[in-house]
């Protein structure tokens, strides 16, 4: 499960028993519009998969929800046997339905199934990561989450989760969370132009937890703005690249899961990740998150 060494940009980040690239891929991009059906392009789909691996990425973050299913099947099609060194980590809670809407499992029965059908189409005895998604689309939403973790902490107990994290939570749920059993991560919308969660991340640091932001280039609409396209010419490099290094540079704890599902916009991202970024271009990205 190690990757001690990498020359990944960002290098690596342990948690709990496992370290794992900074330089992760988040696959719900590889499933058809709006996260419903198969990719209209399955093999295309498989060769970024393997070209995550070629590449030394050993974090993969996905759900049974992408699709629903389609990406965790794509994942163990394109990566079974899987290597020692990667890192699948998985969300529940959010569930799907027949119209493409994410409704909320509640119930510890629902939970517990959500699992097992992770762990049945990742093809794992053991998921590595599972995230307890809360909230909803909008956003995390207040109230007590220890109903819900203290199903996972049970499944962990049974040993089929070996790290718990949360995700679209406030800072009194990680809290909470992590008062129940330790969590690894947290999993929250922050980019560029979303920054609401900088104290917690700034916390979590000084914790050990990792903050794995979603949407790190912005999502299904990918960061346009002046300033970002400006730093990015100053610098002969692609926009997502500085989104990527300014993340990479922000705190030492957070992971990057981006989505594609092109391997040309895989590679770039990679060679592009590694930027420095200048105090100059620092106070120029500054100005998109307020
Ligand atoms: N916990 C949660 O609630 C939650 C919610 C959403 C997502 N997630 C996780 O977060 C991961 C990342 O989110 P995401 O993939 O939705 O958003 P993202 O990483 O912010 O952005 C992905 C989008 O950026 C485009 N892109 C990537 N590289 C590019 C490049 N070099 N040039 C131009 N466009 C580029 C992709 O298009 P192409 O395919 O054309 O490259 C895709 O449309 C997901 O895969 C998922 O695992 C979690």
């Amino acid at each position: 499960m190690n990757a001690p060494t990498t020359s990944l940009p960002g290098g690596t980040w342990t948690l709990g028993n496992a370290t794992i690239t900074r330089f992760g891929y988040g696959a719900m991009q590889l499933a058809g519009p709006w996260v419903m059906g198969p990719p209209a392009d399955h093999d295309g789909a498989l060769a970024v998969l393997r070209e995550v691996v070629a590449a030394g990425i050993t974090h993969v973050d996905t759900s049974d929800a992408y699709g629903p299913r389609v990406t965790n099947e794509l994942i163990a099609e394109a990566l079974r046997p899987y290597p020692e060194s990667l890192f699948l980590a998985t969300k529940v809670r959010a569930n799907r339905d027949a119209q493409g809407g994410w409704p909320t499992a509640r119930r510890p029965e629902d939970l517990r199934k959500q699992v097992h059908e992770n762990l049945q189409s990742l093809g794992v005895e053991t998921l590595d990561l599972v995230n307890m998604r809360m909230g909803d689309a909008e956003g995390p939403k207040p109230g007590s989450i220890a109903e819900a973790f203290e199903t996972l902490v049970e499944l962990q107990r049974e040993g089929l989760i070996r790290h718990l994290g949360v995700s679209n939570v406030t800072t009194e749920q990680v809290a909470e969370a992590h008062g129940i059993a330790p969590i690894v991560c947290v999993q929250n919308m922050y980019n560029l132009a979303h920054r609401h969660d900088d104290d917690l991340i700034d916390t979590l640091a000084a914790d050990g937890i990792a903050y794995v932001p979603f949407f790190p280039l912005g999502g299904f609409t990918p960061l346009q703005s002046d300033a970002l396209s400006g730093v990015a010419v100053r610098l002969g490099a692609t926009p997502m690249s500085v989104a990527l290094a300014w993340l990479l540079q922000r705190s030492p704890n957070i992971l990057l899961i981006p989505g594609t599902s092109s391997t040309a916009h895989l590679r770039e991202n990679i060679a592009g990740a590694g930027l420095s970024l200048s105090d100059e271009d620092l106070a120029d990205l500054e100005s998109i998150g307020h």
